[in-house]
């Protein structure tokens, strides 16, 4: 049983990759990956495969029976690239793909990435392999990660209103991640992935406040404040107002979710915020 990972030296994609070292031997574990120096430290066997070389795709997929594809970050080429690979699956014999994919991305108010990550969905479903399709919800880290710019303006700052975001960390999806790829047979299957706890940007602060001692507010701002904020702060025009637009998606509920199928997977609570907000800060 050949496993292969794409994205693989990602912040997700390595949690993936020791998950699953802990699972099945690291000679049946191949890491796809564009840049394969970045990869010399996975301790697995790696292959070169560029989501916009399709020629790189065959030869890396040659012989693997499961892949694990998960989804490329640059947005509006997403679509594109992941084609690439599905299509370079079917002709190499892949017999089995799970893929990262967004909560609920039929639906979701968050358009921009739904529609690329809907698309793929589509093409799974109509790829004749067997597939398993985890809908990723918002990573906790994609807030913490903005403590240490709240810590130094004195505010927490965003465009999520009330929006109640039922975030998990890296760590939990990636444990979900493995747990699926590696077990029983799940074909066919969506799987609404968030974590446990709900929680607004206000909660958010309040948390940060309560572990720092320091009062740090929450301050909601208009989406194109919020943008401007981001530029100001040295990220690029368009990511910024993607950013913002992401976050006006969050104030409409688009990650809020109280199935509770990510804990139910791994068998344990979801990371709760309040121990993401203490490792962010022990790192900061
Ligand atoms: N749920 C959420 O909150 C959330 C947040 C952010 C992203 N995401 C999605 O989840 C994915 C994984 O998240 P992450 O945090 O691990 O992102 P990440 O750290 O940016 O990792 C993205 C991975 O994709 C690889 N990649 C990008 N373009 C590629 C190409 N053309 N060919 C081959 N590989 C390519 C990157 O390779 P390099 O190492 O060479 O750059 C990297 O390994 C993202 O790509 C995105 O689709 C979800």
């Amino acid at each position: 049983m050949t496993i292969a990972i794409t994205g693989a030296t990602g912040q997700l994609g390595r949690l993936v990759v020791e998950d699953l070292k802990a699972r099945v031997p690291a000679t049946e574990l191949i890491a796809l990956v564009r840049s394969p120096e970045k990869a010399a430290d996975l301790g697995i066997p790696v292959r070169k495969a560029d989501y916009d070389r399709p020629e790189t795709l065959g030869p890396a997929l040659a012989g693997v029976d499961t892949m694990l594809l998960i989804s490329a970050s640059e947005v509006g080429k997403r679509a594109a690239q992941h084609h690439n690979v599905i299509e370079a699956a079917k002709r190499a014999g892949v017999k089995r793909i799970v893929y990262t994919s967004l909560l609920r991305a039929d639906n979701s108010p968050i358009r921009d990435l739904a529609v690329e990550h809907s698309a793929t969905e589509d093409e799974l479903k109509a790829s004749g392999l067997r597939y398993t399709i985890l809908r990723n919800g918002w990573y906790t880290e994609n807030y913490t990660g903005s403590i240490p710019a709240a810590l130094a303006g004195g505010a927490f700052i965003g465009s999520a209103g009330e929006g109640r975001i039922s975030s998990a960390t890296r760590a939990d999806f990636a444990e979900a991640t493995a747990i699926v790829v590696t077990g029983p047979d799940r074909d066919g299957k969506t799987y609404e992935l968030a974590g446990d706890e709900a929680y607004t940007l206000s909660d958010l602060a309040a948390e940060l406040s309560r572990q720092t001692g320091r009062a740090i507010p929450y301050r909601n701002l208009p989406e194109g404040e919020y943008a401007t904020a981001l530029v100001s702060a040295g990220l690029p025009d368009g990511l910024a107002r993607m950013i913002a637009g992401w976050d006006t998606g969050v104030a409409k509920g688009a990650v809020f979710d109280d199935g509770h199928q990510l804990s139910k997977l791994i068998g344990r609570p979801t990371t709760p915020l309040s121990t993401a907000v203490r490792d962010a800060l022990a790192a900061a």
